[in-house]
């Protein structure tokens, strides 16, 4: 059976998906030997009186928005070979989910669910300057790419849609399902740019708890509790999550506009920095206490809501020596350097007994540290791995001298190496990557520059000196005290925020 073609350009190949308003294709554009989405509205739409020309304006407006994080919207037409003129909208062809589908395997990760949902907010951002307000935002209306970035879709449709619903309901509410509409949607008064950071706090709260905030039997209970409940905190059905996020999803969840964020940027700023008071979310090997939990991190949301609706933080009491077994990456490249140790203690790979007793060392020392710091791990564990893996390299200067370009490089390295350092020493929460990193450059760039008695002398030192060093570190931020609060304008009304772990972050 032969494809259909509409407007006599645009070849219907496959059916992607069927929504409240239209059937999805995917579709070839013939003119332009390209794929794209076309979206054909229900023709019973084509039978409202004007409503082909305010889907047509709406069309047109959202064609001038061009930013990544939106899909494109290319042409508008309809289509009379049926008898009726059945409207149509093209657009860019996003491969990828919905995030709709995405949830059926349940919330997502806090970071991604912040990183998602910023970028939703970049390209409202982008909607809302050039006076679009999108209406619709919902999980079914934001597709992930495999590579992490978003677009959204439907831009310009809801607006047309609830025109006509105005007319045909009294209210604009017929659009799209009851989960996301803002109060003043449900009342069919004005919407503005605040009401899609309404729909983006609901799209928020289903992406870090799985549910969207008002459930019930019937759209009337869930429009009922939009108008009149408030939402149980996100960090009630997701212990891990800081009171910060609760913040941010109160404020966007204002039912009354004014409450709400200024605008999509003043509501990313806030996101991202309460984003920063999340714990980083676990992977599946064995290791130490996430570093920043414990730390105190301001939250530098932009206007936190007033301090009867969200709970301001308490500092938690820090143990410093506490034990948490928490899996992440650096822990299991801590944990590979103190095996390696291990193996090269009890090989031949190198002379001398002194260096294999100081390999063991360093491996079982690893070992236990590895229960409190992965990072502090890393800085004992990978120094002999990579003391052996420089002896045997060739870029050592008694076999090739001192020609320049093999100085520039050990040169270099050295640079890498200081580099490396102080991003280890720096950085809490992944330094110790950095410090394996640390260990290859340096050793390779100091058996370049020094002779055999001293590179093995300087090699005890730093072998030394760096775990100490990051020892005290991590010492000194598990033990600071709690830090003031930044003042982030007339509301600041949550000083800082606690990112304790999980099950443990308390308010005050
Ligand atoms: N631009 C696009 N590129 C690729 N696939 C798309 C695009 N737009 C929509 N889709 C797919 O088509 C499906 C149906 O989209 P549609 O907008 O009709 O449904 P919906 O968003 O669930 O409901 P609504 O009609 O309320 O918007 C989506 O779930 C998605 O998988
Ligand atoms: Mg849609």
């Amino acid at each position: 059976m032969e494809n259909r073609i509409l407007g006599q350009r645009y070849e219907l190949v496959e059916q992607l998906g069927h929504g409240g308003m239209g059937t999805v294709y995917r579709a070839h554009d013939h003119r332009l030997r390209r794929t794209v989405a076309v979206k054909t509205l229900s023709a019973e739409l084509a039978l409202q009186p004007e409503f082909l020309s305010r889907f047509q304006r709406e069309a047109h407006a959202a064609a001038a928005l061009n930013h990544p994080g939106v899909a494109t919207v290319h042409d508008v037409g309809e289509d009379a070979s049926g008898g009726v003129a059945e409207p149509y909208l093209v657009m860019e062809y996003v491969e990828g989910t919905t995030l709709s589908h995405v949830l059926k395997g349940g919330a997502l990760p806090p970071a991604q669910a912040a990183d998602v949902v910023g970028q939703v907010l970049e390209a409202l951002e982008h909607s809302h300057r050039h006076a679009i307000v999108h209406r619709d935002i919902k999980p079914a209306n934001v597709m992930l790419a495999g590579t992490g970035r978003i677009k959204v879709v439907d831009f310009g449709i809801a607006k047309a849609l609830s025109e006509v619903a105005t007319r045909l309901t009294g209210t604009g509410v017929a659009v799209g399902t009851p989960a996301y509409l803002a109060p003043e949607q449900i009342k069919g008064g004005d919407t503005d740019h605040r009401t899609d950071l309404y729909a983006v706090g609901c799209l928020l709260y289903e992406l870090l708890t799985g549910r969207p905030p008002y459930t019930g039997d019937s759209p009337f209970s869930v429009m009922h509790q939009h108008l009149t409940a408030d939402p149980v905190p996100p960090s009630r059905l997701r212990p891990e999550l800081p009171p910060a996020v609760d913040a941010v999803i109160v404020r966007a969840l204002h039912k009354d506009r004014a409450d709400r964020f200024a605008d999509a940027a003043a509501m990313r700023t806030a996101l991202s920095a309460a984003a920063r008071a999340t714990p980083p979310a676990p992977v599946p090997t064995p290791t130490a206490r996430d570093p920043r939990a414990g730390a105190v991190v301001p939250a530098a949301v932009a206007s936190p809501a007033p301090p009867d609706e969200v709970p301001a933080p308490r500092p938690a009491r820090r143990r410093p020596g506490r034990v948490v077994f928490r899996p992440t990456a650096e822990g299991a490249v801590a944990l590979l350097g103190c095996l390696l140790s291990l193996v090269i203690s009890r090989s031949d790979v190198m002379e001398g007994s002194a260096f294999s007793r100081v390999a063991l060392l360093a491996a079982v020392s690893g070992g236990v540290l590895l229960l409190w710091s992965a990072r502090l791990a890393c800085a004992v564990a990978w120094g002999p791995v990579a003391e052996a893996v420089a002896v045997f390299s060739e870029l050592a200067r008694s076999y090739i001298g001192w020609d320049t370009k093999y100085v520039i490089l050990a040169l270099m390295l050295g640079v890498a190496a200081a580099l490396c350092l102080a991003a280890g020493y720096r950085d809490e929460r992944a330094g110790g990557f950095a410090l394996v990193a640390f260990w290859f450059t340096a050793l390779t760039a100091l058996w370049f520059f020094l002779d055999d008695v001293r590179k093995v002398g300087v090699f005890y030192v730093l072998l030394l000196g760096v775990p100490l060093a990051i020892g005290a570190q991590v010492l000194k931020s598990r033990t600071r005290p709690p830090s003031p609060v930044p003042s982030a304008g007339p509301h600041a009304a949550v000083p800082h925020v606690e990112a304790a772990p999980a099950g443990r972050r308390r308010a005050r």
